[in-house]
Formats: structure tokens, sequence, C-alpha cells
């Protein structure tokens, strides 16, 4: 059932009106995440956000979104053992990975790997709970290696194969870099990835859910997802952030910048929000992780220019910031291509993608809402002969 907000039921009028974009419709219940938009909190399973970026990492957070409770110590290190042990990928799929054109996005090199993986899935057609968590295992465990890989086969490189005992976080960097990561950077990182794995009903869960209502698979919902994401309004805004960054170039030229933006009603990536009223709490994580990373590595560039932007952006208008902005200062300085940025954030989301795949088929209903015609009525049918 479709509801207002409000818990109002409304008229067909009535909701077309008022859902252009859904908003403020409530089309399904869950119990993975919760945003208190109004006062920018975020709560994974119910634990604030900021104790998680606090004191988790991305494997204990995935458990808990998987699972709905913390994993005890045990559980918890039979689950990294798991994402270790489940990072290599078919050899098929690297050379499916080596026959595409190097310009292939990495955004559309994931959603064709993850589709193609369904086909090596030993649980490919078994949709029951435990198969589809042994699915979202290895899904989880080696879309980072998709990502390494493609960009190292890009650029002329042989992949690196996965360790076995790196964190979930160390381990992509390693990958991308075949250099083992400081601690603070595999920190950073694994930080970031805490801060991705959930956020209620946005546009990529929304599409993941809609496909698995069909009762489709698994593997075909996260496909959807990573499409959804890619979207420069979704999760591509954090390269568009980036691309900003690099066109201003200088801290001294972001005012007449964004001067020029105003004047053009041009959107700011990085800012504005469906949900959030109140700054998005995971952009000050952000903020903070890439002020460090700006520092250890004494590049404080792209971070002093964002916090120019961001002192602007805000005394000239109310527009939230929300979880792109810092980001892309933060993977840029981490040495991470632009195009990789949204891919990044497809590894971490995909833990919340799988989640709302299991509670979609735990109470399904099937997802499909209707539309308001508005086009002509009784038009002939005119023989082709007579058209012009
Ligand atoms: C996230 C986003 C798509 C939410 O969109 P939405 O709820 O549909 O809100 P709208 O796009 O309808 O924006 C509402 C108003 O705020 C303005 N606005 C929203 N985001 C803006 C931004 N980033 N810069 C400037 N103006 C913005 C819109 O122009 C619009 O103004 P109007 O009413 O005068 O036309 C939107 O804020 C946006 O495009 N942000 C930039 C992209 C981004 O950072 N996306 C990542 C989201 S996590």
């Amino acid at each position: 059932m479709i509801t207002l907000k409000d818990g109002n039921i409304p008229s067909r009028e009535e909701a077309a009106k008022k859902s252009k974009g859904l908003e403020g419709i409530v089309a399904a219940q869950t119990g993975i995440s919760h945003i208190d938009g109004i006062n920018g909190r975020l709560y994974y399973r119910g634990i604030d956000i900021n104790d998680l970026a606090a004191n988790s990492t991305f494997e204990e957070t995935t458990a808990l979104l998987w699972y709905g409770k913390l994993p005890t110590k045990g559980q918890l290190e039979r689950f990294q053992q798991k994402f270790a042990d489940n990072r290599l990928i078919p050899n098929d799929v690297i050379s499916i990975l080596l026959s595409l054109p190097k310009k292939t996005s990495p955004m559309g090199v994931l959603r064709t790997a993850v589709s193609v993986m369904a086909t090596y899935d030993p649980d490919e057609g078994d949709n029951s709970l435990e198969a589809n968590v042994n699915k979202s295992i290895r899904l989880t465990a080696s879309m980072p290696t998709v990502v390494a890989a493609w960009n190292r086969i890009r650029n002329g490189l042989w992949p690196v194969t996965p360790s076995k005992t790196l964190s979930h976080a160390a381990n992509f960097l390693y990958m991308l870099t075949d250099r083992v990561p400081t601690e603070t950077e595999a920190k950073v990182l694994d930080t970031a990835l805490i801060l991705h794995a959930d956020h209620g009903l946005n546009a990529s869960t929304f599409a993941a859910r809609i496909t698995a209502s069909t009762l489709s698979n698994l593997h075909s919902s996260i496909t959807s997802a990573i499409g959804t994401l890619k979207g420069p309004l979704h999760g591509g805004a954090n390269e568009q952030v980036m691309r900003m960054l690099l066109e201003i170039g200088d801290v001294d030229r972001v005012e007449q910048y964004l001067r020029g933006m105003f004047a053009a009603k041009k959107k700011i990536m990085g800012f504005g929000h469906r949900v959030y009223k109140a700054d998005d709490p995971r952009a000050a994580w952000l903020q903070k992780l890439s002020r460090e990373i700006s520092e250890s590595t004494n590049n404080m560039r792209w971070y002093q220019m964002s916090e120019r932007i961001r002192e602007i952006v805000q005394e000239k208008t109310s527009l939230p910031i929300n979880v792109d902005f810092y980001s892309a200062s933060l993977y840029y300085t981490l040495n991470i291509p632009i195009d990789l940025f949204t891919p990044i954030f497809a590894i971490s989301r995909v833990a919340g993608w799988t989640a709302h795949v299991y509670e979609q088929y735990s109470d399904n209903r099937l997802i499909r809402p209707e539309s308001e015609y508005i086009g002509p009525m009784n038009v002939p049918y005119v023989p082709i002969s007579e058209r012009e």
C-alpha cells in the first residue's frame, strides 16, 4: 500500500500531483535503516551511524544489516573469513573484462560483471534465504575485485590477486595499486564504506526492491540497482563534485565560480537531498576523513577548496550538504581515479541492497504503481497509405 507520510491514502489526482518523483510517499516498511531528515540522523538497525563510523568495520556493519544485530566475536571472525575466501572472480569474467572496450565506464563494467557472475554462482536458481546470503557474500566480496581488475586492465596492467588476510577496504586499495595501504588509508576507506552501506529507500535500493518484488533473483536486483546508482543525481554526484573542483582549480576562484552557478541557476553537486533538511550526518564524517587524509598526505588543496564551497553555498542557500560532497576530495586525495568514485559507493551499498532484497522477499507483494494517462483519446487508426 502506498501512503503519504501523514498516513493518508491519497486520491488518484492528489497522488499524481503530490507524488512527482514519489516525494513524501511511503512505499515500503523496513527494519534496515532509518533517516531522521529533520535532525540529520541516520540509524542502521537502530544503531546511530556516528557510533558505527567511530567503532565498527565494513564487514561488521554488513553483518548487522544482513542479520539484524551485531555479530559476536566468533561470528564476525567466521564472516570475515567467508569474505576473504570469496574475493576471486571467475577467470571467464576476467576474460570478459579483457574483451570490453577500454573506454567502458567502470560502473558499466560493474553492472555487466554482476549480471554475468549470476551465471557462475552455484546458487543461481535457489531463492531461499540461505542461498541468497551465500550469493550476497560472494557478490559483496568480489565486486571490489571487479572494479580493481578493470582499472588495471584498462591501464594495460594484469589484475592483482586479492589478499586473503587484508580487510575488505585494505584489500580493495591493495588490488588497485599493488601496494598494501597504510593504516590511515585503509581506515579512512573502511569508514567511508560503513557510511555508504545503506540509506532507506533511495533510488537504487528502490530499484533493487522493485526487481525483487517480481520474484526475480538477487543478481538481477543488484544489476538494476547498479544501473540506477550510476546516474549523476544519485551515486554519480561524487564524480561530478570532483569534476567541479578540478574545473575551479584554485581556492581563490571558488567565489567567482559559484556566483556564475547561482546566476545560471545550475545545481551544485554534493548539495541538496530529498529527505534531509539538515546536513547529512555522513557528510560530517566524510569531511573529517577528507581532512585527515589531506593532512596525512600533505595535500590540502581539494579539502580547502571544498571547505570554501561549503561556506559560500551555506551562506547563500539553505541546501543541506550531502554524502557525495566530501567523498570527492577524500577519494581524489587517496589517488583513486574519479570514475571509480561511484563504483566505491556501489561496493559498499551492495550490503544494503542485498539486505533490502531479503526483506522484500520475506513479505513480498509486486510493486506496481499506476500512472495517470494525460495523452489524447479515441485517436483513429490511419492506414499507412493515408498518413502524411
Ligand atoms: C539530490 C537531489 C536530486 C534532490 O532532488 P529533489 O528532492 O528532487 O529536489 P529538486 O531537484 O526538485 O530541488 C528542489 C529545489 O532546490 C534546488 N536545488 C536542489 N538541489 C540543488 C543543488 N544541488 N544546487 C542548487 N539548487 C538545488 C532546485 O533547483 C529546486 O529549486 P526550485 O524549486 O527553485 O526549482 C537534488 O538536490 C540534486 O540534484 N542535488 C545535486 C546532485 C547530488 O548531489 N546528488 C546526490 C544526492 S545524495
